[in-house]
Protein backbone atom coordinates (compact mmCIF):
# COMPACT_ATOMS: atom_id res chain seq x y z
CA UNK A 1 0.00 0.00 0.00
CA UNK A 2 1.15 3.25 -0.70
CA UNK A 3 0.07 6.61 1.04
CA UNK A 4 0.35 8.12 4.55
CA UNK A 5 -0.90 4.75 6.54
CA UNK A 6 1.16 2.21 7.38
CA UNK A 7 0.69 -1.47 6.22
CA UNK A 8 -0.01 -4.55 8.29
CA UNK A 9 4.19 -4.55 8.75
CA UNK A 10 4.08 -1.24 10.20
CA UNK A 11 5.47 0.28 7.62
CA UNK A 12 4.71 3.87 5.32
CA UNK A 13 5.54 4.30 2.21
CA UNK A 14 5.22 7.09 -0.01
CA UNK A 15 6.51 8.66 -3.33
CA UNK A 16 9.82 10.30 -4.01
CA UNK A 17 9.36 12.69 -6.64
CA UNK A 18 12.19 12.57 -8.53
CA UNK A 19 14.13 10.64 -11.60
CA UNK A 20 17.71 11.05 -9.88
CA UNK A 21 18.97 7.96 -8.61
CA UNK A 22 21.75 9.49 -6.98
CA UNK A 23 18.94 11.34 -5.03
CA UNK A 24 16.98 8.09 -4.24
CA UNK A 25 19.82 6.25 -3.37
CA UNK A 26 21.06 8.77 -0.87
CA UNK A 27 17.86 9.29 0.64
CA UNK A 28 16.68 5.53 0.95
CA UNK A 29 20.44 4.96 2.89
CA UNK A 30 19.11 7.03 5.65
CA UNK A 31 15.55 6.31 5.99
CA UNK A 32 14.68 4.44 8.63
CA UNK A 33 13.27 0.64 7.94
CA UNK A 34 9.67 2.05 8.77
CA UNK A 35 9.46 4.07 5.96
CA UNK A 36 9.92 3.03 1.99
CA UNK A 37 9.81 5.22 -0.73
CA UNK A 38 8.86 4.46 -3.60
CA UNK A 39 10.29 6.10 -6.91
CA UNK A 40 8.83 7.70 -9.75
CA UNK A 41 9.69 4.68 -12.37
CA UNK A 42 8.12 2.26 -9.36
CA UNK A 43 5.03 4.06 -9.53
CA UNK A 44 4.97 3.76 -13.42
CA UNK A 45 5.28 7.88 -13.41
CA UNK A 46 7.49 8.73 -16.72
CA UNK A 47 7.68 12.52 -16.67
CA UNK A 48 10.46 15.00 -17.08
CA UNK A 49 9.17 17.26 -13.81
CA UNK A 50 9.82 20.83 -14.33
CA UNK A 51 11.64 23.35 -12.54
CA UNK A 52 10.40 26.55 -13.80
CA UNK A 53 11.07 28.90 -10.70
CA UNK A 54 13.41 31.04 -9.21
CA UNK A 55 14.18 29.64 -5.89
CA UNK A 56 14.41 26.18 -4.80
CA UNK A 57 11.13 25.90 -2.46
CA UNK A 58 8.88 26.74 -5.16
CA UNK A 59 10.89 24.33 -7.09
CA UNK A 60 10.11 21.74 -4.84
CA UNK A 61 6.19 22.98 -3.62
CA UNK A 62 5.86 22.31 -8.17
CA UNK A 63 7.64 19.00 -8.37
CA UNK A 64 5.63 17.61 -5.39
CA UNK A 65 2.40 19.30 -6.38
CA UNK A 66 3.16 17.67 -10.38
CA UNK A 67 3.22 14.01 -9.09
CA UNK A 68 0.54 14.03 -6.60
CA UNK A 69 -2.02 15.53 -9.38
CA UNK A 70 -0.73 12.40 -11.13
CA UNK A 71 -0.58 9.88 -8.61
CA UNK A 72 -2.83 10.98 -6.19
CA UNK A 73 -0.40 9.46 -3.75
CA UNK A 74 0.96 11.68 -0.98
CA UNK A 75 4.77 12.41 -1.82
CA UNK A 76 7.76 14.42 -1.16
CA UNK A 77 10.04 15.98 -2.89
CA UNK A 78 13.44 18.02 -3.02
CA UNK A 79 15.48 20.50 -5.11
CA UNK A 80 19.16 21.50 -4.53
CA UNK A 81 21.12 23.97 -5.24
CA UNK A 82 24.99 24.91 -4.81
CA UNK A 83 25.89 28.70 -4.07
CA UNK A 84 28.58 30.05 -4.06
CA UNK A 85 29.56 33.04 -2.17
CA UNK A 86 32.07 34.85 -5.00
CA UNK A 87 29.44 34.07 -7.62
CA UNK A 88 26.87 35.88 -5.60
CA UNK A 89 25.31 32.82 -5.05
CA UNK A 90 25.60 31.21 -8.49
CA UNK A 91 24.71 28.54 -10.06
CA UNK A 92 21.86 28.08 -7.56
CA UNK A 93 18.78 27.04 -7.92
CA UNK A 94 20.25 27.03 -12.13
CA UNK A 95 22.88 24.51 -10.60
CA UNK A 96 21.42 21.20 -13.01
CA UNK A 97 21.29 23.63 -16.13
CA UNK A 98 24.60 25.83 -15.14
CA UNK A 99 26.49 25.55 -18.23
CA UNK A 100 22.93 24.62 -20.90
CA UNK A 101 19.53 22.77 -20.88
CA UNK A 102 21.55 19.19 -21.52
CA UNK A 103 22.20 19.26 -17.85
CA UNK A 104 25.76 17.78 -18.44
CA UNK A 105 28.02 17.07 -14.95
CA UNK A 106 31.26 18.10 -16.23
CA UNK A 107 30.19 20.80 -18.08
CA UNK A 108 28.75 22.61 -15.16
CA UNK A 109 31.77 21.64 -13.13
CA UNK A 110 34.11 23.44 -16.07
CA UNK A 111 31.93 26.26 -15.99
CA UNK A 112 32.23 27.18 -12.20
CA UNK A 113 35.64 26.36 -11.87
CA UNK A 114 36.26 28.71 -14.93
CA UNK A 115 33.97 31.36 -13.32
CA UNK A 116 35.99 30.89 -10.27
CA UNK A 117 38.90 31.37 -11.75
CA UNK A 118 41.72 34.16 -9.68
CA UNK A 119 39.30 34.21 -7.33
CA UNK A 120 40.58 33.97 -3.56
CA UNK A 121 36.84 33.51 -1.81
CA UNK A 122 36.16 29.68 -2.57
CA UNK A 123 33.35 29.35 -0.01
CA UNK A 124 29.62 27.54 -1.28
CA UNK A 125 27.34 25.67 0.38
CA UNK A 126 24.40 23.01 -0.97
CA UNK A 127 21.35 23.71 -0.01
CA UNK A 128 18.41 21.32 -0.11
CA UNK A 129 14.64 21.88 -0.06
CA UNK A 130 12.52 19.18 0.52
CA UNK A 131 8.80 19.34 0.26
CA UNK A 132 6.64 17.36 1.56
CA UNK A 133 2.92 17.29 1.01
CA UNK A 134 0.77 14.96 2.85
CA UNK A 135 -3.01 15.01 3.19
CA UNK A 136 -2.80 17.97 1.33
CA UNK A 137 -0.85 20.25 3.25
CA UNK A 138 2.68 21.23 2.34
CA UNK A 139 5.84 21.11 4.66
CA UNK A 140 9.35 22.04 3.88
CA UNK A 141 12.43 21.00 4.87
CA UNK A 142 16.11 22.71 4.71
CA UNK A 143 19.50 21.41 4.74
CA UNK A 144 22.59 23.28 4.13
CA UNK A 145 26.78 21.65 3.96
CA UNK A 146 28.96 24.39 4.47
CA UNK A 147 32.66 23.89 2.54
CA UNK A 148 34.91 25.24 -0.25
CA UNK A 149 35.53 24.48 -3.65
CA UNK A 150 38.65 23.35 -5.31
CA UNK A 151 40.31 24.02 -7.96
CA UNK A 152 40.50 20.66 -10.10
CA UNK A 153 37.96 17.68 -9.55
CA UNK A 154 39.03 14.52 -7.42
CA UNK A 155 37.83 11.62 -6.59
CA UNK A 156 34.66 9.55 -8.74
CA UNK A 157 32.09 8.79 -6.79
CA UNK A 158 28.62 10.93 -6.44
CA UNK A 159 27.15 13.23 -8.62
CA UNK A 160 26.82 16.88 -10.33
CA UNK A 161 29.51 18.42 -8.14
CA UNK A 162 30.55 16.46 -5.74
CA UNK A 163 34.53 16.16 -7.36
CA UNK A 164 35.30 20.05 -7.04
CA UNK A 165 33.18 20.23 -3.19
CA UNK A 166 34.90 20.02 0.06
CA UNK A 167 33.17 20.07 2.77
CA UNK A 168 33.56 21.81 5.97
CA UNK A 169 35.52 19.04 8.68
CA UNK A 170 37.16 16.86 5.76
CA UNK A 171 39.76 17.30 3.61
CA UNK A 172 37.92 15.49 0.92
CA UNK A 173 35.85 16.08 -1.76
CA UNK A 174 32.18 14.36 -2.05
CA UNK A 175 33.43 12.54 -4.60
CA UNK A 176 36.24 11.15 -2.54
CA UNK A 177 33.52 9.70 -0.29
CA UNK A 178 31.56 6.86 0.20
CA UNK A 179 27.85 7.60 0.43
CA UNK A 180 27.93 7.01 4.28
CA UNK A 181 30.77 9.37 4.39
CA UNK A 182 29.19 11.57 2.76
CA UNK A 183 26.10 11.28 4.81
CA UNK A 184 27.47 12.81 7.78
CA UNK A 185 28.17 16.09 6.43
CA UNK A 186 25.66 16.44 3.47
CA UNK A 187 22.71 19.23 2.83
CA UNK A 188 20.59 16.50 1.47
CA UNK A 189 20.50 14.45 4.39
CA UNK A 190 20.10 16.92 6.72
CA UNK A 191 17.06 17.63 5.37
CA UNK A 192 16.02 14.13 4.98
CA UNK A 193 16.62 14.18 8.77
CA UNK A 194 13.78 17.23 9.11
CA UNK A 195 11.42 14.89 7.32
CA UNK A 196 12.09 11.79 9.08
CA UNK A 197 11.28 13.87 12.54
CA UNK A 198 8.34 15.48 11.29
CA UNK A 199 6.80 11.68 9.99
CA UNK A 200 8.13 10.30 13.03
CA UNK A 201 5.83 12.43 15.43
CA UNK A 202 2.86 11.85 13.15
CA UNK A 203 2.80 8.43 12.15
CA UNK A 204 6.06 6.38 12.39
CA UNK A 205 5.95 5.75 15.94
CA UNK A 206 2.54 5.48 16.59
P1 LIG B 1 18.13 19.41 -8.86
O1 LIG B 1 17.80 19.47 -7.42
O2 LIG B 1 17.76 18.12 -9.47
O3 LIG B 1 17.66 20.60 -9.62
O4 LIG B 1 19.72 19.39 -8.90
C1 LIG B 1 20.49 20.48 -9.20
C2 LIG B 1 21.88 20.10 -9.59
O5 LIG B 1 22.68 20.33 -8.44
C3 LIG B 1 22.14 18.65 -9.98
O6 LIG B 1 22.01 18.45 -11.34
C4 LIG B 1 23.58 18.50 -9.59
O7 LIG B 1 24.42 18.98 -10.60
C5 LIG B 1 23.70 19.41 -8.39
N1 LIG B 1 23.56 18.66 -7.14
C6 LIG B 1 22.43 18.42 -6.43
N2 LIG B 1 22.74 17.71 -5.33
C7 LIG B 1 24.06 17.49 -5.36
C8 LIG B 1 24.96 16.80 -4.51
O8 LIG B 1 24.60 16.22 -3.47
N3 LIG B 1 26.25 16.80 -4.89
C9 LIG B 1 26.70 17.42 -6.02
N4 LIG B 1 25.91 18.07 -6.85
C10 LIG B 1 24.59 18.10 -6.52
Amino acid sequence: MVGTKKNLFGIMKIIFATNNKHKVDEIRSVLPAALEIITLKEAGIDIDIPEPHDTLEDNAREKARTIYRLSKVDCFSEDTGLEVEALNGEPGVKSARYAGENRSFSANIDKLLYNLQGKENRNAHFRTVICLLLNGQEQLFEGICTGKIIEAQQGTQGFGYDPVFVPDGSDRTFAQMTMEEKNRFSHRRKATDGLVAFLNTLYLKQ
